[in-house]
């Protein structure tokens, strides 16, 4: 079914009103998505690659439910969010009833080991395995399984400041690039392979003891799969 195309900067708004985790856990890596990421990514998988209106999607590791919530109000038919911490379940929760679009999304509090099924599109934006170290690997593993379609956010490759500077000073939101060769074996050993990976800017604000500056501005990378029952069918 045609819906109806909805502007990116919409998006941004909409995306903008859905708080940030309020108290975010070092251990859980629980830092949340600017807009402009969430709604870059969420442009790429449903008006480039079809991956969103009409179709099953998974926020894996939600918070408090940016890419799901944008999931849903660009016409997926149902998605579904998943993280371990209640306090950011019910932010998305009310959130969603907040923009009428409850009927269309479902929310657990649960470690994503506890997901099982198939499901059309996985949306990530995993821990990248900082403070606990395969937090990153078990979210691919687990997306590989559950989805046709995968979208992951990971540790950028390049972290210059010159690719920095083009990606604020560009229109565009996301630079096509390479993925680590780390990730790429990874990802084919569990039966997926890399369709693209685009660079992208990410910026926080002063949330960990550990951040030195008010604003943290780094590059993260987008990595866009096939899972394996694709590779398989
Ligand atoms: C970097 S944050 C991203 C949050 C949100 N997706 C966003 O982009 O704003 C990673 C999220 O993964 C969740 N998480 C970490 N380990 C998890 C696990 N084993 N199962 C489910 N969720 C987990 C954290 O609680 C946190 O909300």
């Amino acid at each position: 079914m045609q819906k109806r195309l909805v502007r990116k900067l919409d998006l941004e708004n909409a995306i903008s009103e859905i708080p940030p985790h309020p108290a975010p856990k070092a251990y859980l890596e629980q830092y949340t998505i600017t807009p402009q990421a969430a709604a870059e990514i969420l442009y790429i998988a449903a008006y480039i690659n079809d991956d969103i209106i009409d179709k099953t999607v998974v926020d894996l590791g939600c918070g408090t439910g940016r890419l799901g919530i944008g999931a849903a109000v660009l016409g997926a038919k149902q998605t579904i969010g998943v993280d371990v911490d209640k306090v950011a379940i019910r932010i998305a929760q009310r959130s969603a009833e907040n923009m009428g679009i409850v009927e269309k999304t479902s929310w657990v509090t649960a470690d994503l080991n506890a997901i099982h099924g198939k499901f059309d599109t996985i949306l990530q934006n995993p821990p990248f395995g900082v403070q606990k170290r395969r937090a990153d690997r078990e979210f691919i593993k687990k997306s590989l399984e559950l989805g046709d379609r995968i979208y992951s956010i990971h540790k950028g490759s390049e972290r210059n400041r010159r690719l920095i500077r083009r990606l604020r000073s560009r229109g565009t939101r996301s630079i096509s690039t390479q993925p680590s060769p780390f990730l790429k074996r990874f990802i084919e050993k569990y039966g997926g392979r890399i369709r693209e990976v685009y660079a992208m800017l990410m910026e926080i604000p002063h949330m960990f003891d550990f951040h030195d500056k008010k604003k943290h501005r780094f590059i993260v990378d987008l990595y866009v799969i096939d899972g394996s029952h694709t590779l398989k069918s």
